[in-house]
């Protein structure tokens, strides 16, 4: 059961072109001036805010592939599919939202909540998107996808493509991305093709690629991508009884995460599923800050970074395409960029362990960003604030087990910065004997 008679269309963002195009058309930008596509709709909701709410929580209780998906159990706001049967789901999204003491202590906030795309599939908030993304594959026909990935996009889309029977070309940094996503793609069958290059290499060879051939690309850059990613905000608004906190925060990378959830906002106020606009605040590694620097310097162009630099690898990148949207976002909840270091992440991501939740390297610039923007008073500590973790904390061990022994260092033009183990948790070794345990431990 579906309750819209709601409208989908394409439609180029930059105002000025404003171009519409049917949803069936196989486009990644404006063909007359090269900017990037919203999903539009014409929504027509045949029932009120308060009821359609209902129905979603209603839907939680029903077990069938379209209801247990935490996309699709908000398809009323995501109105582009015809057949619902055609559908690719792993029962994705659902993700809880923790309180997380340790870690607002840290901060210096009276309280903060996490939500943890990381309990995804495949371990990440990727699959929100990809239900959507391979899902219009299959409606468009598409025999093949493909995207470039600093690892768990490519993850994900080589488990969603798996289950829809499609083949899979996954174009990867070579030895940039995490053991933990890169095993997950070989596992689920994609053919892996790492680049001698970065992740912006990678990003424009795939672009062309799928320019020239027939292969479907599924980047970010792709606006049916964003329209399962938008459900992470309506699922956070169910959450919180539709009551926005003050601050959202998440990691920035290619910058498609905050696109998305700009839009989902804009849409929820539009519709008065929510009556004010949450801020966002969008968190950058500095060794890959291009978004940031274009905020604080307040220009109204990115110019990218050529060699982008840090250990959380999911977000290396100096050249984010989606960065036009990302700015509409900003702008449109009044959000700020910050940037931290690679000390600050690193603190952070074990502090988040040591509240029992755990996530990836790029997942904590999320508590490292709140913390600095506590600091400086942008957030004040009695605000409400819901810090988004994108990636399970099993991605990439070798940088959590690096951190724990004192071992992780920043490899940049030759040189090697060490990162701190502020709070380590290092193994303890003992003989086999009960007596050398019970000294080692302390019992
Ligand atoms: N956190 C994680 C764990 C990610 O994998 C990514 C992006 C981000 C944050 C940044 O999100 O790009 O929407 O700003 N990973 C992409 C990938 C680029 O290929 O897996 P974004």
């Amino acid at each position: 059961m579906t309750l819209t008679n709601s409208e989908a269309y394409l439609l180029c963002i930059e105002p000025t072109c404003a171009k519409r195009y049917r949803i069936d058309e196989r486009l990644y930008t404006c063909s007359l001036c090269g900017a990037l596509l919203d999903v539009q709709y014409s929504f027509n909701l045949t029932s009120s805010a308060t009821q359609t709410k209902n129905i979603f929580r209603d839907r939680r209780t029903i077990d069938s592939d379209l209801e247990r998906s935490g996309v699709w159990r908000f398809r009323e706001l995501l109105p582009f599919v015809n057949d619902f049967s055609k559908v690719v789901t792993l029962s994705e999204g659902n993700t809880p939202i923790y309180r997380a003491p340790r870690s607002a202590e840290y901060a210096g906030l009276k309280e903060l909540r996490l939500k943890h795309q990381g309990l995804n599939p495949t371990g990440s908030f990727k699959d929100n998107g990809m239900t959507t993304g391979v899902t219009q594959a299959l409606a468009l026909g598409a025999s093949a996808v493909a995207c470039a990935s600093t690892g768990n996009t490519s993850a994900s889309m080589a488990a969603y493509a798996a289950r829809a029977g499609l083949r899979a070309f996954v174009f990867i940094p070579a030895d940039q991305i995490a053991y933990g996503k890169l095993s997950q793609s070989l596992e689920y069958g994609a053919r892996v093709i790492e680049i001698e290059g970065n992740f912006d290499d990678a990003m424009r060879l795939v672009r062309e690629l799928t320019q020239e051939t027939d292969v479907y690309l599924l980047n970010s850059i792709n606006p049916f991508r964003l329209e399962g990613q938008k459900a992470i905000i309506i699922e956070m608004m169910e959450q919180c009884e539709w009551e926005p906190p003050d601050w959202i925060v998440l990691p920035g990378g290619n910058l498609g995460n905050t696109s998305a959830f700009g839009k989902g906002l804009a849409e929820l106020k539009e519709l008065g599923f929510i009556d004010r606009m949450p801020r966002l605040a969008v968190i950058q590694a500095e060794g890959a800050s291009p978004f940031y620097e274009m905020f604080r310097s307040s220009r109204e162009s990115l110019s990218p970074v050529a060699n982008p630099v840090t250990l959380a690898t999911a977000i290396r990148i100096g050249d984010p395409v989606s960065w036009k949207k990302a700015l509409r976002a900003i702008n449109w909840t009044n959000g700020v960029v910050e940037r931290v270091s690679e000390q600050e992440i690193a603190d952070a991501k074990a502090l988040i362990g040591a509240d029992g939740i755990g996530c990836e390297p790029a997942s904590a610039a999320t508590l490292a960003g709140i913390k600095k923007l506590a600091q400086s008073g942008m957030i004040d500590k009695s605000d409400q604030v819901i810090g988004v973790l994108t990636g399970n904390l099993l991605k990439d061990p070798n940088y959590t087990i690096r951190y724990h022994t004192g071992e992780l260092k920043l490899e940049e033009a030759g040189m090697q910065h060490q990162i701190e183990g502020n709070f380590a948790n290092k193994p303890l070794r003992a003989a086999a004997n009960k007596e050398e345990i019970r000294r080692v431990l302390e019992i």
